[in-house]
């Protein structure tokens, strides 16, 4: 099954509206399509390829949903776990349906009366999910997920456009409960959060004064480090393809990863990236000394040409 008919059928079921959550079974027949989905290699690589799209738009774009239909209420995401990363416990009120995309995450839940009464995050189950494998939460639930492993994983979630937390926001503070979002409210920052699309570690490091630029660079790179471990896992012939269009998106570290994984489709196109990039770094290096020479020169006339070139 192809994104487009993945997301052609997921229209054909009555998701609600926000506020008004529909019938279990609905939400049910929603995993049961991604599970269809996930299991044939086409899906994933559409999603890997829109996902290019985004990063090429820049991080703005890649901060939004990964897919939104107003009209139908549901939004999606497709997220990366770096290895040992995952985010913190988190509050849904209406449905989500989640799937491991690839590799496989930990499953955290969390028991929501005690959380609701005792201001407490007490533990309740841990999950292993595989990839293809889907699970959803259905009206109140807390849960997180988390990459135990040495490499990257990745996830898909399908969610109500009505769910936003609502523990965090009343009440007592409740340790471990989105804890980055904690960090923000106990700066009295509230304000810059957006709360339906939660907060990366990133988005924390924006709204504490980083580099804007410079986060957004990071949070570019790290998605498209994402969807390179996940195409490093594939043998679609579609894979080559893909990964020409990565590398023009790459940092040099991406670039480098490019060059592994396109090795084992294309050598000779592996070798002329390689040739590529060492020529690239040997010019910035050049570039560098050049500008530290003139520099400790006071020559800045020079230093402003070495800028334009
Ligand atoms: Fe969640």
């Amino acid at each position: 099954m192809r994104w487009s008919e993945l997301i052609e059928k997921v229209r054909g079921i009555d998701l609600g509206a926000p506020g008004h959550v529909p019938p279990r079974e609905h939400v049910l027949a929603l995993q049961s399509l991604l599970t269809q989905a996930l299991s044939s290699p086409d899906c994933l690589l559409d999603c890997i390829e829109r996902q290019l799209g985004l990063i090429e738009l820049g991080a703005e774009a890649l901060s939004k949903p990964f897919y939104l239909d107003d009209e139908h209420n549901f939004g999606v995401r497709f997220p990366h776990w770096a290895p040992y990363m995952g985010m913190s416990a988190h509050e849904h009120y209406e449905w989500i349906v989640s799937a491991v995309t690839y590799r496989a995450l930990s499953i955290y839940t969390y028991e929501f009366e005690a959380a609701r009464d005792e201001r407490v995050l007490r533990p309740r189950n841990r999950f292993e999910a595989r990839a293809g494998q889907a699970g959803h939460i259905y009206r109140a639930g807390i849960h997180n997920p988390w990459n135990h492993g040495a490499e990257w994983a990745g996830s898909i979630h399908f969610y109500s456009l009505g769910d936003s937390p609502r523990l965090l926001l009343e009440g007592e503070p409740i340790a471990g409960l989105d804890f980055e979002v904690q960090a923000l409210l106990e700066q009295g920052d509230w304000r810059q959060i957006e709360l339906r699309s939660r907060l990366s570690a990133l988005a924390l490091q924006t709204a504490l004064g980083a580099a804007k630029a410079c986060v957004d660079h990071v949070m570019c790179q790290l998605t498209l480090r994402g969807a390179l471990e996940c195409l490093a896992l594939s043998g679609s012939t579609r894979v080559p393809g893909i990964l020409v269009r990565a590398y023009e998106l790459g940092c040099v570290e991406n670039r480098r990863r490019c060059i592994e994984l396109i090795a084992a489709h294309d050598r000779r196109r592996a070798k002329t990236w390689q040739m590529e990039l060492e020529v690239a770094e040997r010019h910035f290096t050049e570039l560098l000394a050049a500008a530290d020479h003139y520099r400790k020169q006071g020559n800045h006339d020079v230093e402003l040409d070495l800028a334009r070139a």
